[in-house]
């Protein structure tokens, strides 16, 4: 299966990814049994904390039907770090040479952020067909990406960024998105809390947005 194959067989599994920024296994585990209980099984976990690697190691262990990613991205020796922790998959907020060479190297998929046409380009140019529209709502939001699939129409997109679940339905129709991304399933003080039920409702509104 070529990069974008193996890309899409993920991002097809559902209509929304859930970021999860959690601190390590004790919080990370329920969340995701949660998720994948509410009908939501692929999840970033960004590597925004101390605890982000060990968490998405203890997910891949203890949620088995959960597929996880690695989020924020950033460098070429994050790469390899998450792909051991058991990343299926990798997020960028851009887009850089090092970072997909390292992930081309790695043998994992990379959804690469971009958030114009240049970038679209440069990154098509690679041979990435599916790409992360990244800061979705402050770059432009729905008319933007829409205006791109004229000229763009062989490049998916999963836009991400200031998303809700209004805002979602509206992402998801147009003809060049796959899925979207957002922190909005999670939030903060239901994680806290332990709100797991919470949680689950608000993935399974998700789960049939489409
Ligand atoms: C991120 O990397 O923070 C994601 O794009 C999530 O964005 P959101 O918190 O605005 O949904």
């Amino acid at each position: 299966m070529d990069h974008n194959a193996g890309l899409l067989a993920i991002l097809k599994r559902a209509p929304v990814i859930p970021v999860l920024t959690v601190h390590g296994p004790d919080d990370a585990v329920p969340l995701a049994q949660a998720l994948v209980d509410g009908g939501l099984p692929v999840l970033e976990v960004t590597l925004r904390t101390e605890g982000a690697l060990k968490a998405i190691e203890a997910i891949a262990h203890a949620v088995p039907d959960a597929i996880v990613g690695a989020g924020t991205v950033l460098s070429a020796s994050q790469v390899e770090e998450a792909r051991s922790a058991g990343s299926r998959f990798l997020v960028s907020p851009g887009s850089t040479l090092k970072l997909a060479d390292a992930a081309t190297h790695a043998g994992i998929p990379l959804l690469p952020g971009v958030a114009t046409a240049s970038e679209a380009m440069a990154m098509a140019e690679l041979g990435y067909h599916v790409l992360k529209f990244f800061p979705a709502e402050p770059a432009g939001g729905v008319a933007y990406l829409k205006s791109l699939s004229a000229p763009l129409p062989h490049l998916m997109f999963c836009p991400t960024g200031g998303i809700d679940e209004t805002k979602a339905k509206s992402y998801l129709a147009l003809p060049n998105v796959v899925c979207v991304g957002g922190s909005w399933i999670t939030p903060a003080d239901a994680v806290k809390a332990g709100e797991w039920k919470r949680i689950t409702e608000l993935a399974k509104a998700c789960a049939s947005l489409r």
